[in-house]
C-alpha cells in the first residue's frame, strides 16, 4: 500500500480545515512539522519532542506552549524553544502568514538564542563563577541552562561518575533490554561541553566543601573556589551487606558503568535474582526477560509498588510482570548466598547466576553535612532551591524543598524533577528569584506498558480508577480528604497531562 502523502504546509491550507483549536500536520520542506490554531493566531512547529521524539499532535495546547504527551516538555510555539524539561533542545518553529482564506507556513524562524543580553560573570547580581557538584540530571540541565540565559563566566561541572552526564531513566529500560545502543546513553554529544565552555570533570570527586572561603576541595587535593555553588549530588542505592556474598555477584544499578556490567553478565546468563520489588528492579526485571533471562524478584513486601501507587495497581503490576514469566518471592528477603545459591529468610533457594540489588537510595548528602548546610532528610533548600547558605544551591534527588501544591517540604527521586530544578536552580543562582512550583511527574516502563504519574500523594483515603488495569487504559486518581493529589496513566497521555495542568491550577 502506498504511504498517504503528507500535507504539504507551505501550499497553505484552507481557514475552513482550520477551526479553533485545530492541529493539522503535514510538512515543511520534508521535516514533519505541525500547524495549530489559537483564535486569530497560527503557529507552525516541528512535529516531534527532541526528547524522545514524542508527537506533539497529540500533546496539550497551554496558552501559547505545547506539552509533549510523553513525559510533559513543554515548547513555546513562538519560538520553538524548549521551555521545560525533560526536552533540553528547541523545536523547529516557522512564521505563518494568512492571505485571505488560506493561513501559509513561510521562512523558518532563528532557533531561540540566548533569552537575555551576555550576562558578564562579576556583573552586579551575577556570580564571576558557577560550581556544580554533580554531573547528573540536575547538574547537565544547571550548565545548559546558565549557557542558554547567556551567562559567560566560568562554569566547572564536577562528576564521581566516569561518563558525562547520561540519559539515567534508560540504564534500566532499553539500554538494559539491548534495544538502545550506547550512543544514546549520553545527554549531550562529547563537543556540547567544549562548545558551551562547559569544565566537565569526570571520576572528580569533591571531598569537602568551605562554604566561608567559597572553595571547593577534591579527594585528590586539589581546590577550586566558586562564587556560586550547586550541589546536584543525587543519590546513592542502599547496599545490602549479604553474608556470603561475592562482590563480583551483586550488581546495583546508578550508573552507565553499573548497567554496562549487567549487560556483560546478561550476556551468558541463565538465570538473575532481583532484590527488591521496586521501580528499578521490576524494570531491570522487565529488561532482563527481554534478554530471554530467567527473573527472579525477592522483596519483603507482599504487592510491590503498593506504597507509592495502591495495592489495585500494585497487584496489576506484579500479574503484568508474572504474564512475563518473572517468578516473585514476596514476604520474604535474602539472608545468604553460598556460590550461586541464594537463600531467603523462608529458607527456600534459588540458583541464580547474578544478583541485581534495588532496595532504594540514600540522598547524597555527605558533602553538605560536612559543609555545615541545614539538612533534613536531604538537603534543605527554600522555594528558590538556595541552601541554608548563601549563594549555594541544591537541586534533584538531594534537596529537599517546600512543594507548594502539598503544602509539604518534599524530596523526591525522578528525572524531570531534578533536570526542572537544575534549571531553576540556574535561574536564581542569576538572581531571577524564581520559586520551584513545578508539579513532579514521572515514568515507569514495564514492557510495553507505560505508567505517568503526576502530583504527589505519600498517602490517600481514597483511590479511583477510572478505565480498566487489565486492558492497559485507565486514569488512578489519589485523594485525601476529597482533593486531588495525584494521578497515574496507562495509555492515557492527554489526561496526564490534564491532570498535570489541573493540579497547576488548583494551588494558585
Ligand atoms: C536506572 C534508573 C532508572 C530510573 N528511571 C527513572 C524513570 O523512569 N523515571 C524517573 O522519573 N526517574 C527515574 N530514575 C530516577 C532519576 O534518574 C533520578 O531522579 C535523577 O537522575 C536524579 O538526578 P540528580 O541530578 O539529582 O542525580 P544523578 O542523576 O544521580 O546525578 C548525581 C551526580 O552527582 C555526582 N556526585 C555525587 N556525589 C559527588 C561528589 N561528592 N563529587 C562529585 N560528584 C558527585 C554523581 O557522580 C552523579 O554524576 C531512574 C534512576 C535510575 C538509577
Ligand atoms: S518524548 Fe517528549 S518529553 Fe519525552
Amino acid at each position: 500500500m502506498a504511504d498517504t502523502p503528507t500535507l504539504d504546509l507551505r501550499n497553505g491550507v484552507a481557514l475552513r480545515d482550520l477551526p479553533d483549536g485545530a492541529i493539522v500536520r503535514g510538512s515543511v520542506d520534508a521535516e514533519e512539522a505541525i500547524l495549530l490554531r489559537r483564535g486569530d493566531a497560527f503557529f507552525a512547529v516541528g512535529a516531534h519532542c527532541t526528547h524522545y521524539q514524542g508527537p506533539l499532535a497529540e500533546g496539550l495546547i497551554v496558552d501559547d506552549t505545547v506539552r509533549c504527551p510523553w513525559h510533559h516538555a513543554c515548547f513555546s510555539l513562538r519560538s520553538g524553544d524548549a521551555l521545560r524539561a525533560p526536552a533540553l533542545d528547541p523545536i523547529a518553529c516557522w512564521r505563518v502568514e494568512r492571505v485571505g482564506d488560506h493561513v501559509h507556513v513561510r521562512e523558518k524562524i532563528a532557533g531561540p538564542g540566548p533569552r537575555t543580553a551576555p550576562t558578564a560573570a562579576g556583573s552586579p547580581g551575577t556570580p564571576a563563577s558557577v560550581v556544580i557538584v554533580g554531573g547528573g540530571a540536575a547538574g547537565l540541565s544547571a550548565a545548559d541552562m546558565l549557557r542558554r540565559e547567556g551567562y559567560e563566566g566560568a562554569i566547572t561541572m564536577f562528576s564521581a561518575d566516569d561518563s558525562p552526564p547520561c540519559d539515567r531513566p534508560n540504564l534500566s529500560k532499553d539500554f538494559l533490554a539491548g534495544t538502545a545502543p550506547d550512543d544514546w546513553i549520553p545527554l549531550r554529544a562529547p563537543e556540547y561541553y567544549a562548545e558551551r565552555q562547559i569544565g566537565l570533570e569526570l571520576n572528580a570527586r569533591v571531598a569537602s566543601i568551605d562554604v566561608q572561603r567559597n572553595r571547593v576541595q577534591l579527594d585528590n587535593g586539589d581546590q577550586r573556589e566558586f562564587e556560586a555553588l550547586l550541589l546536584a549530588t543525587g543519590a546513592d542505592p542502599v547496599r545490602l551487606a549479604i553474608p556470603g556474598a561475592a562482590d563480583a555477584q551483586i550488581h546495583y544499578l546508578r550508573t552507565f558503568a553499573d548497567s554496562r556490567a549487567i549487560v556483560a553478565k546478561a550476556v551468558s546468563a541463565k538465570r538473575v535474582v532481583v532484590v527488591g520489588a521496586s521501580f528499578i528492579g521490576l524494570e531491570v526485571a522487565a529488561s532482563l526477560r527481554a534478554r530471554g533471562i530467567d527473573v527472579h524478584v525477592v522483596g519483603p513486601e507482599s504487592v510491590p509498588l503498593e506504597r507509592v501507587l495502591g495495592p489495585e495497581v500494585g497487584r496489576f503490576v506484579r500479574e503484568l510482570h508474572e504474564l512475563h514469566g518473572v517468578a516473585f518471592h514476596l514476604g520474604r528477603t535474602v539472608s545468604r548466598i553460598d556460590g550461586n545459591r541464594i537463600t531467603l529468610t523462608d529458607a527456600t533457594t534459588v540458583d541464580a547466576d547474578f544478583v541485581v540489588i534495588g532496595v532504594g537510595v540514600r540522598p547524597a548528602i555527605a558533602l553538605a553535612e560536612q559543609a555545615g548546610l541545614t539538612i533534613d532528610r536531604g538537603i534543605a533548600v527554600d522555594q528558590y532551591l538556595e541552601t541554608s547558605a548563601r549563594g549555594v544551591f541544591a537541586a534533584g534527588d538531594a534537596a529537599r524543598w517546600p512543594d507548594p501544591h502539598s503544602g509539604d517540604r518534599i524530596r523526591i527521586e525522578h528525572w524531570v524533577v531534578a533536570e526542572r530544578q537544575g534549571q531553576v536552580a540556574a535561574l536564581n543562582i542569576l538572581g531571577r528569584r524564581r520559586p520551584f512550583d513545578a508539579v513532579p511527574f514521572f515514568w515507569s516502563q514495564h514492557y510495553d506498558v507505560t505508567i505517568n504519574y503526576v502530583g504527589h500523594a505519600e498517602n490517600w483515603d481514597a483511590i479511583a480508577i477510572d478505565g480498566t488495569l487489565a486492558a492497559h487504559d485507565c486514569a488512578v486518581t489519589y485523594k485525601r480528604a476529597g482533593r486531588t493529589l495525584a494521578v497515574a496513566t496507562i495509555a492515557r497521555d492527554l489526561e496526564s497531562l490534564r491532570a498535570e495542568r489541573a493540579l497547576e491550577s488548583a494551588d494558585r
